[in-house]
């Protein structure tokens, strides 16, 4: 008679649940959740792998701190304009735990991730203080640092079935899917949650796939959509550094996705986190912070994040007034997250580009990347020939960009209006074109409305919806 050990059964039940699954259609987009790209922080950009429990909690009181004030002179919080997400990323694990399974780094015997307690003592606790203050805690899987390696289908679904398990018994309400481990069936996940979430009756979850350029992934966004997409928002790009040419290279990314409408509400395409507000050390002169990005830089790389409707994953220290005063007018700017939301049928991407290129260095003096001097991007607002504009200057000086309405998509008016985003400004109407000096790594944004004869006595301003 054969024994049952849990794991033989654990495996059973698997291939039962897979065998199940096999008819149904992937598509966590259905899950009514990410219908407009994520707003929300992670962990990595700012502390990498000394992030801790008490971390993570004081990063989400500063997320609801009422402390700042948005253009009605209303004091607001960051969760307020809708960044309500606090994700935790790698070094949770109990890494080379004496209790992992013969070959692995952090999994058991029976596929359980197994927790660093001392910096993590409750998981659950952690994401039921995220509810308390009514933000909702990320979770992070398929780990980089000492990443496991399951061998064979059974070994794996093993492993993704229980890190599934802990992911909701532990109480997070979203999941970062990274590249490192083997655990890559980014189909095997999703039917495991859906099981999960179902059985346990537990609220469904946002998946972001953070396959990068991994072609081990299933499915890869290389393949063809009809594969579907079983998670919210996948990577499309290297991890982003914190220097302006890693912004605009992880820019490029994005379009050839744009291009095959494969970003859309519950799928968006993803250049990874946002770099803004994150200091690269402390000057030797007075200790004060040196920032990886200037603010025009930080500007550019906002708005074009928002342009094409990437997730907005803040990742600075939220509880430092000075850093939040800095880049404030940026991130709390409710007409540019407006654009980044909004969604009339298509995610915003490039339409023209100088036909000569600039070489951005890496502060290592060793990489570059060739992107063009000048970038224009738009995204349709509405139906009725709303578009914003992005001009992008990545010369190292000044110049004049110009936005020839013509050949702009989705503008039908020759008379615009003309309003501009950065400064909650109208600037009135224009024939053919509107033309700016843009200053070096700066960025322009503005939204053209066509001017009509409805409107004509009604002040010269743009009704995008705002986020409340
Ligand atoms: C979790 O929270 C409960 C209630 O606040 C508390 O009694 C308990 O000590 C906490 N446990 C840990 C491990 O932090
Ligand atoms: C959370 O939301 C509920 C319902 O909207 C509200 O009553 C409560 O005050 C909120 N709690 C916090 C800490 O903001
Ligand atoms: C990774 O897992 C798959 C099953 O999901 C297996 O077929 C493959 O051999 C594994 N790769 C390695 C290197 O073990
Ligand atoms: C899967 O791999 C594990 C570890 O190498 C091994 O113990 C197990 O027998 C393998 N299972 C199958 C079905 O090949
Ligand atoms: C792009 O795909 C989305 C989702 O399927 C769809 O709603 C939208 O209409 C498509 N846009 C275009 C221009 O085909
Ligand atoms: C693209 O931009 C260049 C300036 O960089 C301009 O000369 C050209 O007319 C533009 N083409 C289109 C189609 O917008
Ligand atoms: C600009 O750079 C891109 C990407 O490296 C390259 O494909 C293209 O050929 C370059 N164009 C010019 C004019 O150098
Ligand atoms: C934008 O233009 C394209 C091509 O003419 C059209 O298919 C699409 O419906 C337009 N989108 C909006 C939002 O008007
Ligand atoms: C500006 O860019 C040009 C062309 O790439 C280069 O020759 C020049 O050295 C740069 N100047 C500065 C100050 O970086």
């Amino acid at each position: 008679m054969m024994m049952l050990t849990s794991t033989t059964l654990a495996v059973i039940i698997a291939a039962i649940i897979y065998t199940s699954f096999l008819l149904i259609v992937v598509n966590a987009h259905d899950n009514g959740l990410a219908l407009t790209p994520p707003l929300g922080w992670r962990s990595w950009n700012l502390y990498g792998g000394s992030i801790t429990q008490s971390k993570m909690i004081s990063i989400m009181n500063g997320m609801v701190q009422r402390n700042r004030y948005d253009n009605n002179n209303n004091l607001i919080s960051l969760c307020d304009l809708g960044y309500c997400d606090v994700g935790l990323d790698d070094v949770w694990q109990d890494c080379h735990s004496i209790k992992a399974a013969p070959g692995m780094h952090y999994h058991d015997i029976y596929g359980n991730p197994l927790i660093n307690y001392e910096k993590f003592p409750s998981m659950f606790n952690m994401t039921s203080y995220a509810h308390i203050l009514n933000l909702t805690c990320g979770w992070y899987a398929n780990n980089c640092a000492c990443s496991d390696h399951c061998h064979n289908v059974s070994e794996c679904h093993l492993q993704i079935q229980s890190d599934v398990k802990a992911l909701l018994q532990y109480g997070y309400d979203s999941l970062k899917i990274d590249g490192c481990g083997n655990e890559t069936d980014l189909i095997v996940w999703n039917q495991y949650i859906e099981y999960y979430t179902k059985k346990m009756n537990v609220p469904p979850i946002v998946v972001e796939n953070c396959h990068g350029d991994n072609p081990k992934f299933k499915p890869n966004r290389t393949l063809p959509p009809a594969i579907g997409c079983p998670y919210h928002f996948y990577r499309v790009s290297k991890d982003i550094r914190n220097n302006y040419a890693s912004i605009m290279s992880n820019l490029q990314m994005v379009e050839p996705y744009h291009k095959l409408n494969e970003s859309y509400p519950g799928c968006w395409a993803y250049p990874d986190m946002l770099q803004i507000g994150i200091p690269i050390h402390k000057s030797k002169k007075d200790k004060s912070p040196v920032f990886g990005l200037n603010l025009q830089e930080t500007r550019t790389h906002f708005g074009a994040w928002a342009i094409v409707s990437s997730p907005l994953i803040l990742s600075h220290d939220v509880n430092d007034p000075i850093i939040m005063d800095m880049i404030w007018p940026v991130i709390a700017n409710r007409e540019v997250l407006g654009v980044n939301q909004v969604y009339a049928g298509d995610s915003g991407g490039i339409y023209n580009k100088s036909k000569t290129n600039i070489t951005l260095w890496y502060p290592n003096g060793k990489n570059h990347v060739q992107v063009p001097t000048n970038q224009y991007l738009y995204k349709p607002i509405d139906t009725n020939g709303q578009v914003a504009v992005l001009l992008i200057n990545s010369a190292n000086t000044s110049q004049t960009l110009v936005a020839n309405f013509n050949n702009i998509p989705n503008v039908t008016c020759t008379t615009c209006h003309v309003r501009d985003i950065w400064n909650h400004k109208d600037l009135g109407l224009h024939t053919s074109s509107w033309s700016t000096k843009v200053e070096s790594h700066d960025a322009a944004f503005i939204i053209l409305k066509p001017y009509n004869n409805d409107n004509n006595n009604k002040q010269d301003s743009l009704q995008i919806k705002e986020l409340q």
